[in-house]
Parts: structure tokens; C-alpha cells; sequence
């Protein structure tokens, strides 16, 4: 019985996988995606029937833009000039080095903050909607000043701007990843409910987070020791690994692929620890099975880290779709009255 409820949940996961179609052709109202990576944010929009156009200045994160989304991702280095065509929706995810925990963390002083240059697109596109999504660090005291100082800049371009700490896992996504997401509109936009399903490694993972694939990387002896004093000197209690029966804790480009204390690893049966393949490092961000990455594992893995889960965005971007309309249908009536 055990091993069937495993398995339908797997089942339950993949088919939401699956409503991240391969993107054909372009369709719907335009979005402009900056600081785009390799277009997890975007899949999802494309998904849920936008068209996108994405700004990234890494060649290799644009090139598995350009491979696995219909939207072009132009090589760009965003700043205050950068000019953009005519669009309906606005949405990014500025650097998050400047705020995030790890790092030197040095906030709006960080020559990577982004956020002046996604100001001054809003500005010059006045899109209906747009929004910006960061770690969770943004929030936190040491920088609220600068959040709000951003929030207060986008307010004075006439939009109503709210902000959320989203958990991915409250939306289906097998991770524990927090971020911080700003959306600015005109009224009226609501921010999607959560899914009241939350799936876990085994779910996302299936059997395979049992066995070893072929070719696995196992950690090395030293990896080992450094973890367990590492565990030992901060007294875990659990250690941290993956658990299988519970959503990842929040993948990250340092997490993912450094020789780190946290470093993402699954325990095999006989004890030995291996570390996660790209494939299922994606699964765990939801991304679909078809999505292919640019460049060599580490690249992969770090475009993997950085980006937000395509299927929340999915999920996003349907609330953003309806807000559309029912903005479009109140111009419709308004012009039918004059
Ligand atoms: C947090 S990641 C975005 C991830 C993306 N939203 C996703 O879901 O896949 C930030 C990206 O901004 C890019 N970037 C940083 N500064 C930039 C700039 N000035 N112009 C263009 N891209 C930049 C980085 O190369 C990185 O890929």
C-alpha cells in the first residue's frame, strides 16, 4: 500500500510537471523579462499563454533561454539606457547577491543592484503589472530601508505596489525556498491561493532518490569529515541531508555545486552520500523534465539555483493573465459608456 501512495504521488507530481508545455510560437500579451537567467521565470508565462522577451548578460544562461523557450532572450547588460519595446507585463529577478545571507552582503552599495535599472523600465515601458522577485534578505531589517525605498519609487509611478515572502512548497514545489516578491499593478490583482498539496523529495525524485544512477558523484572522504564537524560544532540535531519524506531546503548556486558544510546531498542505503544530478536538481526546482541546460554541470546547477521554480511562476502568471483580463474588459466598458 505504501509503496502505490509513493508511487501515485510521484504520478501527482509529475502531472504537474506536465502542464509546463514545451512553449510553441507566440501568443499572448508581451512580457519583458530582466535579468532573465535561463528563463525559469519566463516558462512559466510562456506556459500559461504569454509571449516573452528576456534581457540576460550571461551568454550561456541566454543560450538555454534561447533553446527551450519561444521567446528571444537578447545578451544585454541592463542599466539606466537600456531601451525595451512596448509591453503589457514587467517582470524580473534583479542579482540577489547584494542582499543575500551568504556573501558580503553589502545592499544597495553592491555595484550588481539591479533594481535602479528595473525602476527605470517600469518607468519607460508603464506596463499594466510587473514584478520583481529577490531573496529573502531584501526584507530583513538590515535592508528593509532600501525595499521600501524601492516600493516607494515604483509607487510614485502611479501603481499600487504590494510585496510577499512566498514558500515554494505552498504551491507545489518539493522545496523549502522563501522569496520575496513585489508586484505593482493598478488595482485589483490578487495573488494566487496556496495549493494545500505539499510534495516532498520521494515525491519529486520518485525511486531514483534511493539508488545510486550510473556515474554518480559520491562526496569525498574530506567532504565527509568537513560535514560531520561541521554538524557536530553546531550541535544538529538532524543532520542535513535531503529527507526524503520532506520538501529540499532551498537549493542555491553554493549549495548546489561548492564543496560546501550545506552542500545538497542525497544518503544512499549503504550510508554513502551522493550529490544531486542537474536533472533532479531541476526536478526539485520544477522545472520539466524536457528543459535542457546550457553549459557544463556546475553552469547548469548554478542556473538552476538562481532561478525561480517554473512551476510557481506558472502558477503566477495565471493570476496575472486574469488580472489582464479583467483589466482589458473594465477599459472595454468604460470606453462603452463614453
Ligand atoms: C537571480 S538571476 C535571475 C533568474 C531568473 N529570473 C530565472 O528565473 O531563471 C539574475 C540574473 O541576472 C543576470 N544579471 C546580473 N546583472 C545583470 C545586468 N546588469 N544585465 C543583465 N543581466 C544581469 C545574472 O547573470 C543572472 O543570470
Amino acid at each position: 500500500m505504501k509503496g502505490l501512495a509513493l508511487r501515485s504521488s510521484n504520478q501527482d507530481y509529475l502531472s504537474l510537471l506536465a502542464k509546463l508545455v514545451k512553449p510553441e510560437g507566440n501568443r499572448g500579451p508581451l512580457v519583458i523579462d530582466l535579468f532573465a537567467g535561463c528563463g525559469g521565470l519566463s516558462l512559466g508565462f510562456e506556459a500559461a499563454g504569454f509571449d516573452t522577451i528576456g534581457y540576460e548578460m550571461d551568454e550561456t544562461y541566454a543560450e538555454t533561454y534561447n533553446q527551450n523557450l519561444s521567446g528571444e532572450c537578447k545578451v544585454t547588460f541592463l542599466d539606466l539606457e537600456t531601451k525595451y519595446p512596448k509591453a503589457d507585463i514587467v517582470i524580473g529577478g534583479p542579482p540577489c547577491q547584494p542582499w543575500s545571507e551568504t556573501g558580503k552582503n553589502l545592499g544597495e552599495y553592491d555595484k550588481r543592484d539591479g533594481f535602479p535599472a528595473f525602476i527605470k523600465c517600469v518607468d519607460r515601458v508603464r506596463p499594466r503589472i510587473f514584478i520583481a522577485e529577490n531573496v529573502k534578505g531584501l526584507s530583513f531589517d538590515k535592508n528593509r530601508h532600501y525595499l521600501d525605498h524601492v516600493i516607494s519609487e515604483l509607487e510614485a509611478l502611479d501603481y499600487v505596489v504590494n510585496q510577499r515572502i512566498v514558500r515554494m512548497s505552498d504551491y507545489g514545489v518539493p522545496q523549502n525556498r522563501e522569496r520575496v516578491f513585489i508586484v505593482g499593478h493598478r488595482g485589483g490583482f490578487s495573488f494566487p491561493e496556496k495549493s494545500g498539496k505539499v510534495f516532498t523529495v520521494m515525491d519529486a525524485l520518485g525511486m531514483a532518490a534511493k539508488y545510486a544512477p550510473k556515474g554518480a558523484t559520491y562526496l569525498t572522504d574530506s567532504e565527509d569529515r568537513y560535514i560531520q564537524s561541521y554538524e557536530e560544532k553546531c550541535q544538529l540535531k538532524t543532520p542535513r541531508d535531503l529527507h526524503l519524506d520532506r520538501p529540499a531546503r532551498t537549493l542555491t548556486c553554493r549549495n548546489l555545486s561548492g564543496s560546501t558544510s550545506d552542500m545538497i546531498r542525497l544518503v544512499m542505503p549503504d550510508g554513502r552520500r551522493r550529490k544531486l544530478r542537474v536533472s533532479e536538481a531541476a526536478r526539485l526546482q520544477g522545472f520539466p523534465d524536457w528543459f535542457r541546460f546550457s553549459g557544463s554541470d556546475a553552469k547548469a546547477l548554478n542556473q538552476i539555483g538562481q532561478s525561480v521554480p517554473p512551476l510557481f511562476s506558472y502558477i503566477l502568471a495565471k493570476s496575472v493573465r486574469n488580472y489582464i483580463q479583467e483589466s482589458e474588459h473594465q477599459e472595454l466598458e468604460v470606453k462603452a459608456l463614453h
